[in-house]
């Protein structure tokens, strides 16, 4: 009667979304501050100040009609302009307006491109710890996933599975740095690596393999760290953004993906990308955010929050005795678990109202997601809860 895959996936919860209801509920038995809940990445820093007042200035000052009416499918001429023009200044790019196209969020942008450029046989590759989304979005273009192993040293490229991995089935290649789940960025060694495989391959195979670089978390890095520009490495380099995080804007759904001239075959590509925004029924991003975004393009991501609640989270856990990378970027840290069963170690953690998310839900079993995105003095009360964790796996 109705799709058995579509009903699946309505039905069927995520790990994450399950844990978060659960914690919901525990909530509401023993209190809020007494569930230490790290399982969902939702940004818990609020939108700068500026970005809601140039909501409320934009609607005072725009004409209704033109705000709320439909904009070009790839987004107001005007406002793609100013973003390329801001990616410019800080990337050294030389884009334009036609390089971009407005999208709604990240997710929107990765299978807008997924749709874009998979043909028959077509299978995309990403490396583990990664998006659990992917699968679904490729999935739904007709394509399958493959996943490189987790390179569980550093987090960076496992380049020796990746070369193995990458047969000319591939037709792109999606990274997430800094990444969701491991806080990790790829270091420019890593990024230069892959370029040099992907070029190799290309010229191997006789034709282009696509690079998506997923980078909703770009502003999002701590202690300095240089998020390599993808693009400026690998010419086939599709970029897809958002404001999800960077303006702690999720719900508002605003992103974007570049297109560099560069790119082999740009005019198909762009064009193949507009096609599946519109059979995706996409019609155009937000128009009231499109202008919002364009407005505060340079407004910088307040970051400090997530970079005392990184380093309290990272200190309290080594000192618990767990192994774990210091935290790059984004909003998660990903230690190993105290055993190697990471769903049996995240029902042990619910004993002390700690609510984890395992990594085999990632790709990478044996480990654990823990979102920090969250209050301090949860994670503050939380540290005595994972070391009376640590302590009985000690016994
Ligand atoms: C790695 C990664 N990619 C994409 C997305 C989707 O972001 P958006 O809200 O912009 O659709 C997320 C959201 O959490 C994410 O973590």
């Amino acid at each position: 009667m109705v799709s058995e895959k579509m009903y699946g996936l309505g039905t069927r919860k995520s790990t994450i979304r399950t844990i978060f209801e659960f914690g919901r509920k525990r909530a509401a038995e023993i209190g809020e501050e007494n569930v230490y809940d790290f399982s969902i990445g939702n940004p818990n820093v609020p939108a700068p100040a500026i970005v809601n007042q140039t909501i409320i200035d934009t609607i005072k000052e725009m004409d209704s009609c033109a705000l709320h009416g439909y904009t070009v499918a790839p987004g107001d001429p005007e406002v793609r302009e100013t973003i390329a023009k801001s990616i410019n200044r800080r990337f050294g790019t030389d884009y334009a307006g036609k390089n971009l196209f407005m999208t709604s969020g990240a997710a929107a942008a990765l299978t807008i491109c997924f749709k874009a450029l998979a043909e028959d046989w077509d299978e995309f590759l990403t490396f583990a710890p990664y998006f659990p989304e992917y699968k679904c979005f490729v999935e739904s273009v007709g394509s399958e996933l493959k996943v490189v192993p987790a390179n569980t040293d550093d987090f960076q490229i496992r380049f020796d599975m990746l070369e193995e991995m990458l047969t000319p089935h591939i037709k792109a290649v999606i990274i997430n740095t800094p990444n969701n789940p491991s806080g990790v960025v790829y270091s420019e060694e890593t990024i230069k690596k892959l370029a040099e495989v992907l070029y190799a391959k290309e010229k191997e195979y006789g034709h282009p393999i696509f690079l998506i670089s997923d980078e909703p978390y770009r502003e999002l890095v701590y202690g300095g760290i240089e998020v390599p520009y993808v693009p400026k490495y690998y010419k086939n380099t599709l970029v897809c953004y958002s404001w999800s995080k960077s303006l702690s804007l999720p719900g508002e759904r605003i992103g974007y993906i570049v297109v560099p001239d560069e790119i082999e075959g740009f005019e198909q590509v762009y064009g193949a990308i507009a096609g599946a925004a519109r059979v995706l029924t996409h019609v155009n991003a937000s128009s009231l955010f499109q202008r919002v975004v364009a407005k505060c393009v340079d407004v910088p991501s307040d970051i400090a929050a997530y970079e005392e609640n990184g380093n309290l989270l990272y200190n309290g856990l080594i000192e618990a005795g767990f192994t774990c990378q210091k935290p790059q970027g984004a909003f998660y840290l990903f230690p190993k678990a105290l055993e190697d069963d990471d769903y049996a170690f995240c029902e042990r953690a619910k004993k002390y109202d700690l609510l984890l998310v395992p990594g085999t839900d990632f790709g990478c079993p044996g480990y654990f997601r823990a979102a920090y995105c969250i209050k301090k003095s949860t994670i503050e009360a939380s540290l005595p809860a994972f070391r009376k964790l640590a302590e009985e796996y000690r016994k």
